[in-house]
């Protein structure tokens, strides 16, 4: 291949699988239809070469002997985007903020650069997706902004690295990246090698210059878009805003983080004078619960460090055709569907005849095996139709054999049932004593589900 010459790749849009041709399947990610044409032009020389004129070498430096600071991090004034972010936003990090559209990365880093400013910071937001006047609406929003806020629509990352290079900002939003184009990549902007090209520019510049750059990438399943995902590895930390767009709550998710765990969510609410966040998670999705109404429980989940109470309802009834409906809202259809099993299988339940729907309410989506116990006592409240105390917690795993299996964290997970003023704690029994210890509520131990109904219907 001649040196400087154009050449067009096909790149999967999704994960940004490289091809030399199209192809219907992404063998990377495994989605269909993904694969979009692409021009790149080769720079002369890529690879590793020999070079025998290079007059001084680049010298290593022993480990041992590297020194480092106490690194400094940017609070964002948003308690619960800092814990995310493991303490605030370190300097001269990279940080992909991704999120469906419309979700409210905008207005979170609009938060956050109004804060920056008012502590003293110079900031400086990129918008490649709306006007100036737009972007002041919004911020009347939020509220008053300092002067140290600087506002750029633009989307040429030469002219942009410009402004950066001149104004020295501490923190920089770029929004979006899939707007940013560089000159030197012929595709359109959006796609994976300029999405690419315009992250490394942007990396150059945070690391050369030490300034924080937040980018917010839109995750699209078209595949008009390249998504965050290509540029995860790329970046020092990912952080996933996601949400029901019909609940107002909205989670901030660690993905990635170079500088600090990643199991830590945020709790936000979108108000109409942008978002709050919430602190007390578990009060908030407890909200408006039912009273005296069977087929209701609470369950104590973790999101991270963090333990979380969450409702779980349950309506099993008569099946009036051969094939029951099930349905699972908010949690796995399949373990839905095991643990009818077990019930059936191990209690004689006669659970087959029947339809059942399982729901978390408040739009929250969990998959962690510890709320098993939490499902089969909503559906055994439903099916004997049995109201059961709104001052219960369970949580636990519950086996194929019936058996109800320890979980991790246990007294974190008591301890705010407690808090939250619950009097009775169903538990694993394996972990039962240890929480006993520290727990004032009542705490009840249980070996198998046929336990679970003896103790509670
Ligand atoms: P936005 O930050 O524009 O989302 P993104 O940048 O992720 O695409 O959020 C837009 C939504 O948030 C929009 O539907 C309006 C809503 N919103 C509020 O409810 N209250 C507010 O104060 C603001 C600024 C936005
Ligand atoms: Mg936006």
């Amino acid at each position: 291949m001649a040196k400087g010459k154009n050449t067009t790749v096909f790149f999967c849009q999704s994960c940004g699988y490289e091809s030399s041709k199209w192809m219907g399947q992404c063998p990377g990610c495994r989605e269909w239809n993904t694969f979009v044409e692409e021009t790149v032009s080769k720079t002369p020389s890529g690879g590793a070469v020999l070079r025998s004129d290079r007059r001084s070498a680049p010298a290593p430096t022993v480990l041992s002997q590297v020194k480092v600071g106490e690194e400094s991090r940017l609070s964002t004034g948003i308690g619960e985007l800092d814990r995310v972010l493991g303490g605030g936003i370190v300097q001269g990090s990279l940080t992909l903020v991704g999120g469906d559209p419309g979700i409210g990365k905008s207005t979170l880093l609009l938060q956050v650069c109004r804060n920056l400013s008012h502590q003293g910071h110079n900031v400086l937001y990129i918008s490649g997706e709306e006007s100036l006047a737009q972007i002041k609406m919004r911020a009347d929003r939020i509220g008053d902004f300092s002067d140290r806020m600087l506002l750029l629509c633009e989307t040429n990352l030469a002219e942009i690295s410009e402004v950066i290079r001149s104004r020295k900002p501490e923190a920089v939003v770029i929004d979006s990246i899939q707007t940013m184009y560089n000159e030197n990549v012929s595709a359109a902007p959006g796609s994976v090698s300029q999405v690419r090209e315009s992250t490394s520019s942007l990396l150059q510049l945070s690391k050369g210059f030490g300034v924080s750059v937040l980018i917010v990438g839109h995750v699209t399943k078209e595949g008009t878009v390249a998504g965050p995902r290509v540029l995860e590895h790329m970046v020092d930390a990912v952080l996933y805003f996601e949400g029901d767009r019909h609940a107002s709550y909205r989670i901030l998710r660690g993905v990635k983080n170079r500088f600090g765990s990643t199991n830590e969510i945020g709790v936000f609410e979108m108000r109409e004078r942008g978002l709050t966040e919430v602190q007390n998670a578990s009060e908030y999705m407890l909200n408006g619960r039912p009273e005296n109404a069977s087929g209701s429980v609470v369950a104590c989940t973790m999101e991270g460090t963090r333990p979380l109470l969450v409702e779980i309802q349950a309506l099993v009834c008569r099946s009036n055709f051969g094939i029951p409906r099930r349905q699972a809202t908010g949690t796995d259809f399949n373990r839905m569907n095991l643990l009818m099993a077990v019930l059936e299988k191990r209690s004689g339940l006669q659970l087959s005849a029947c339809d059942a729907y399982v729901n978390i309410t408040g739009g929250m989506k969990i998959l962690e095996p510890a709320i098993d116990l939490g499902m089969v006592i909503a559906v055994l409240s439903s099916f004997r139709n049995r109201v059961l105390s709104t001052r219960l917690a369970a949580f636990g795993e519950v086996g194929l054999s019936g058996e109800v299996r320890g979980v991790s964290m246990a007294k974190q997970r008591v301890a705010e049932a407690e808090r939250l003023g619950f009097e009775t704690c169903i538990l694993p029994w394996v972990c039962a004593e240890e929480c006993r210890r520290s727990a004032k509520i009542e705490i009840l131990g249980v070996r198998t589900v046929q336990d679970v109904i003896d103790r509670l219907f």
